[in-house]
């Protein structure tokens, strides 16, 4: 038989085809010994008629044809070595499945840090028969401030302050109210009250914005959990005592909670919020300064010109009302000493919390 040495290698590569398909076929010594056979026995096997068939060809051709074939024979040879070893040793065949390596677990990601501080904030007030709504992260100028008791010289309407939204013109040449991002959660109380009847009783999370430049304590957004409760004959010690249970749930069950005179437009009376220091119950350390307190909010009576704005009877209606930064709360209670790690994302941080 002549053959080209074009057609030869093609035969051969054929060869170890057919050759690899059987040897991963063969998982038993016997399968294999009868691979070997097929392929190795010197009377009648391929590999002795592939030698048979360099032997006959022309001279010129010879050589390298016969290298083709020693290599394809000694390859065949060290594969079948090689998986005889295999099955001794009882190892996966090459190629195999290999069940006993460890696997690959998926990362499984986890709320973040602020995140878990608002739901543990809003299933606290919820078990206190709050319900939990939002309102639009870009407001007016009457849900953000006039109708919060803030007309239209208070500072905190300042530009330097509030970032505003461009409005446009009108075709009259007057502007609509301007629109801003809300700096604060109280917006929501406007307008839950403006579509509600009381009885009330509201918490209302979201993000607020504000012109801050980046700092420890600053980031021009952060979060809020804005209170609202209002009804009939409601007080300052049903605030007080609301904050104090929310402070023994979420702190510590020694927690004391103190009112420090303020001033709100939108509340009166008014007041800070602190907490007593968890750390140190009070006794001062260096987590509050050695203070014994903690600041978490503000909080007041609300505002007889706010029920006015809303349309409620001021004469029949009390209500109190309160803005807690989440923030502010997930800094104390895992004693973060810098706001903006918050909103840097690096994993580092964020896998410290409990999830
Ligand atoms: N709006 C205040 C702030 O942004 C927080 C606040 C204080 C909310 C008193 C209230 C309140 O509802 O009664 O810091």
């Amino acid at each position: 038989m002549l053959h080209a040495e074009g057609q030869w290698s093609s035969d051969i590569d054929r060869l170890r085809q057919e050759f690899s398909a059987e040897l991963s076929g063969a998982t038993t010594d016997r399968a294999l010994q009868a691979v070997r056979d097929k392929y190795l026995s010197r009377k009648g096997g391929i590999v002795a008629a592939l030698m048979k068939s360099v032997a006959s060809a022309p001279t010129a051709e010879r050589p390298a044809l016969g290298r083709l074939a020693n290599e394809l024979k000694s390859e065949i040879e060290a594969r079948i070595n090689e998986k005889k070893e295999r099955l001794a040793e009882g190892r996966p065949p090459e190629g195999a499945l290999d069940v006993t390596l460890p696997g690959r677990l998926p990362i499984l990601g986890h709320r973040h840090p602020l995140t878990v501080v608002r739901d543990r904030m809003e299933e606290i007030f919820t078990r206190m028969g709050f319900a939990i709504v939002e309102g639009p992260e870009v407001e007016d100028e009457w849900h953000c401030f006039d109708a919060l008791n803030m007309p239209a010289e208070h500072p905190a309407r300042d530009m330097q302050d509030t970032l505003y939204l461009a409005s446009p013109m009108r075709g009259d040449g007057e502007r609509d109210l301007r629109t801003l991002l809300r700096t604060h959660t109280s917006s929501i109380q406007i307008r839950y009250m403006q579509a509600h009847k009381p009885p009330i009783r509201i918490v209302a999370p979201g993000r607020v914005y504000r012109r801050d430049n980046l700092d420890l304590t600053h980031t021009p957004m952060f979060t809020q959990v804005e209170g609202l409760a209002v009804g009939e004959g409601i007080s300052l010690s049903d605030l007080k005592g609301t904050l104090l249970a929310f402070a023994r749930d979420m702190f510590s069950a020694t927690s004391r909670v103190r009112f420090r005179p303020s001033f709100f437009p939108y509340t009166e009376p008014s007041a800070e919020v602190d907490i007593s220091c968890w750390q140190c119950d009070g006794a001062g350390c260096a987590m509050c300064k050695r203070t014994g307190w903690l600041e978490v909010g503000g909080c007041g009576m609300v505002h007889p010109a706010v029920f006015e704005a809303v349309g409620y009877d001021a004469e029949q209606y009390t209500g109190f009302a309160w803005g807690i930064g989440i923030e502010r709360v997930a800094i104390l209670r895992h004693q973060v000493d810098d706001i903006r790690l918050f909103f840097e994302n690096d994993l580092r941080f964020l896998e410290q919390f409990p999830h």
